[in-house]
């Protein structure tokens, strides 16, 4: 589990605790989803680098910090990590924005690539993925796989809740993936959903069932 940053901060934990009740809406929920991932992107990007920057305030020269987000693409798998990106792209405005859609199967669990658009230049960047639920894992290693494949060397999956299932076929697949979440919850039931979880992460963002 060393590959794995459980994000406690009080915030994010009552926000948790939010999206996990059935009885909150869609309107609220994305709301929630938004805010938890910027805490989470706070959390992951803590080893940005910097540079020294000259800056004039009204009253003197001084010296400050400044980062760019031109290293990094942050990667939504659809459909439930757009819910995440909003908050995520209020961190990073420069950061380019990519999307892989990947859909579970729902008899067998296997994950089923139908769209990718990424930047041209994913070799050079690290990739921050999005996707609110690691359950088997199987959507977030294809992810991965996709992007090795587009030369990407270093990788951030940020999710709300991860299952132990999920994060040991993750770090078998691809061991050098650095997992931020809020959550690491006990187990998959018998149709592959996170208990407790939060429900059909998708669903309940956009009021589909
Ligand atoms: C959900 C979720 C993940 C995936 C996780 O998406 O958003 O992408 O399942 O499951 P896994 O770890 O077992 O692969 P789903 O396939 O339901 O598609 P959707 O976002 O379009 O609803
Ligand atoms: N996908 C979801 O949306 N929820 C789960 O619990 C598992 C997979």
């Amino acid at each position: 589990m060393s590959r794995v940053r459980v994000v406690d901060h009080p915030l994010i934990q009552h926000k948790l605790s939010l999206v996990r009740d059935r009885r909150t809406p869609p309107k609220e929920f994305r709301e929630l989803v938004e805010e938890m991932a910027l805490l989470l992107a706070f959390e992951a990007t803590r080893d940005l680098h910097t540079r020294e920057v000259e800056i004039e305030t009204p009253l003197m020269r001084t010296r400050g910090k400044s980062i760019s987000g031109s290293g990094l693409a942050v990667v939504s798998i659809l459909r439930a990590g757009l819910g995440m990106e909003p908050g995520i792209v209020k961190l990073l405005p420069t950061a380019r924005v990519g999307h892989v859609g990947i859909e579970r199967d729902p008899r067998t669990l296997l994950p089923g690539v139908y769209y990718v658009k990424l930047p041209e230049d994913m070799g050079q960047r690290e990739a921050l993925i999005l996707d609110p639920m690691l359950a088997t894992g199987g959507s977030a290693s294809v992810c991965v796989q996709l992007l090795k494949e587009r030369g990407t060397r270093r990788f951030k999956f940020l999710c709300l809740i991860a299952a132990p299932e999920g994060i040991a076929r993750l770090h078998t697949d691809h061991p050098e993936v650095e997992i931020y979440t809020a959550a690491v919850d006990e187990r998959l039931d018998a149709h592959g959903y996170i208990l407790p979880g939060l429900g059909d992460a998708g669903d309940r963002l956009f009021g589909t069932r």
